[in-house]
């Protein structure tokens, strides 16, 4: 059957409708079931095709999620429907769960439709079918069509099929999925803060959602420092002036607590995530850079803090879990002369708000809690420079910065001795330095858009996560932790930016929470 695809109204999106691109924040994690295919229709064609002459396409003219589905049409024979390949999504010889919501076009009269799993070995092999489930259809409502079957092994393309067992009617397709059961937490790996344990701490960002079933024992087993995502944010904290919201950051902290582990706090002063009210006079105007509403602004920035501190001191007294701060984040711009970045609280404040922000916090926070300015791409000598010179400046004015946070937000290619030289340079200030936000991308620029995930880049993200940790454990006795951005692939940040990245895998984990070529990368580095 050679499939003749036509041109759809929409083109076939990057997205084959894999697993959800990235699990937000506030959204739980079913945890013992892994969705490896999750196909909505609610932006693109999410990578289904026509089957034969049939056309497909987003409609918004019903669904069952959502407001968008697909629908087929121009079928010539009862066999052209609409198909996906799921080749590569599947683990061979495991059981699938795969469930497709169908309903006919409107007035067509009932008919059977069905899902097949189709295995086209390849080498001009007889294509291998699975029936996943029949069912009489009608344009009155949806009908599940669900069943179990087990992925194929060997080589060759494996592909999903609508079709009918007779009629040529249009039918519309949504909410297809494919699930499997997950795979149990690995224990017989070494723990990453074991490997390291001479070095320094190993931290992880994570929502509250990694804190339950198996992510929860993942980051209890490698872990010693938690950074929260999102959760100490001022947006997160302090939506609206005096209303403090803790629940998100509360289940980071307790967790550390109760783990015994550090939590390191981020972030205070950003440009991002940080509520208009911060910047926003009485009267519902901009604050101005004059004496008043700089002393607004400051006041806001201290009631911030203080409202932090004195949280903590409430839920954990002298215990507190929080060791460190990105007291300020991303304040760098090289393209300016003084190479701060113009952001609101320059705009109000002028250049002296980073000093203005460090002595607020050793004010509020103490002198036992380390105090960093955070920046990312700190290894590019532009923005090195510029940060040099800014803390060199700070604490030659006796500004209480502590130390640096490089995020290091790598992709493959990365130069791992300009790393190596950056550490060198700020170790010649005396600072602290801590690694914030590791994470290597799978793509080697910031619009590649990757069709699956190579194992080859597998193995190269691997020998670049060694050679990675090796230069850090040479700065060791610099290095206050290494923390990466996100606990598995599913979770990062880079799943999402800019565009859907489905198959971009940045970290350690794989999307079923297993150690992937990255993990023994990091073993490896550590000797
Ligand atoms: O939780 C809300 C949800 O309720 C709402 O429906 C949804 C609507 O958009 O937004 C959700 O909040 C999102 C949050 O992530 C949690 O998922 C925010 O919109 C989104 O902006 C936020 O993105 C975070 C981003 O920083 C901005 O704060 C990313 O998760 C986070 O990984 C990223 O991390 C930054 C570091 O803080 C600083 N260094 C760079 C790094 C990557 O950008």
């Amino acid at each position: 059957m050679v499939l003749a695809l036509l041109a759809c109204d929409v083109p076939a999106g990057p997205d084959r409708g894999r697993a959800p691109a990235r699990v937000a924040d506030d959204q739980p994690v079913a945890d013992d079931q892994l969705t490896v295919l999750d196909s909505t229709f609610e932006g693109d064609v999410s990578g289904w095709e026509g089957l034969g002459d049939a056309t497909v396409r987003v409609s918004g003219d019903d669904a069952h999620g959502g407001s968008r589905s697909l629908l087929v049409t121009d079928r010539a024979e009862p066999w052209h429907g609409a198909t996906a390949g799921v080749t590569g999504l599947l683990t061979p010889g495991t059981d699938h769960t795969v469930h497709a919501w169908v309903r006919l076009g409107d007035g067509e009269p009932g008919t059977e439709l069905q899902l097949t799993l189709e295995h086209r070995p390849g080498d001009g092999a007889d294509p291998a079918y699975q029936h996943v489930d029949s069912a009489t259809v009608t344009a009155d409502g949806w009908t599940d069509l669900g069943g179990t079957v087990t992925a194929p092994t060997g080589t060759g393309e494996v592909r999903l099929y609508v079709e009918s067992a007779t009629s040529l009617a249009d039918f519309l397709v949504d909410d297809v999925t494919v699930t499997r059961r997950a795979e149990p937490v690995e224990t017989d790996i070494p723990a990453l803060r074991d490997v390291l344990a001479d070095d320094f701490p190993v931290g992880v960002a994570v929502g509250p959602q990694d804190l339950v079933g198996r992510p929860a024992e993942l980051v209890a087993r490698h872990f010693s420092s938690l950074t929260p995502e999102n959760a100490l944010k001022p947006v997160s904290v302090q939506p609206a002036e005096g209303t403090f919201t803790f629940d998100a950051a509360d289940t980071v902290l307790d967790f550390a607590a109760a783990h015994g582990m550090g939590v390191y706090g981020h972030t205070l002063v950003w440009h991002r995530s940080t509520p208009d009210w911060f910047f926003t006079g009485a009267d519902g105007e901009p604050l101005t850079d004059s004496p008043q509403d700089r002393s607004v602004l400051l006041a806001r920035l201290e009631a911030h803090m203080r409202g932090i501190a004195d949280h903590l001191r409430e839920r954990y007294g002298d215990d507190q879990p929080v060791w460190a701060w990105d007291v300020v984040n991303e304040a760098v711009d090289p393209r300016q002369d003084d190479g701060l970045r113009r952001n609101e609280w320059y705009r109000v404040l002028g250049p002296g708000y980073v000093a203005d922000a460090f002595r607020l916090a050793r004010d509020v926070f103490g002198d036992d809690v380390l105090l960093l300015i955070n920046d990312y791409d700190t290894d590019s000598p532009d923005r090195r420079r510029v940060l040099l010179d800014l803390v060199e400046r700070l604490r030659a004015d006796g500004v209480p910065v502590d130390g640096v946070g490089h995020q290091l937000h790598l992709r493959l290619g990365a130069d791992v001795g300009r790393i190596d030289d950056t550490l060198d340079e700020f170790a010649a200030l005396g600072v602290r330095q801590a690694v914030t936000e590791l994470d290597v991308a799978l793509s080697r620029t910031s619009t590649e858009e990757l069709g699956s995930t190579p194992p080859e880049r597998l193995d190269e993200q691997r020998a670049l996560y060694a050679e990675l940790t090796t230069v850090l454990r040479a700065h060791a006795a610099d290095l206050t932790s290494l923390s990466f951005w996100g606990l598995y692939d599913t979770r990062s940040w880079l799943r999402t930016w800019r565009m859907e990245r489905p198959y971009e895998a940045p970290l350690l984990f794989d999307d079923d929470l297993q150690a992937k070529p990255a993990f023994w990368g990091v073993v490896d580095g550590a000797g």
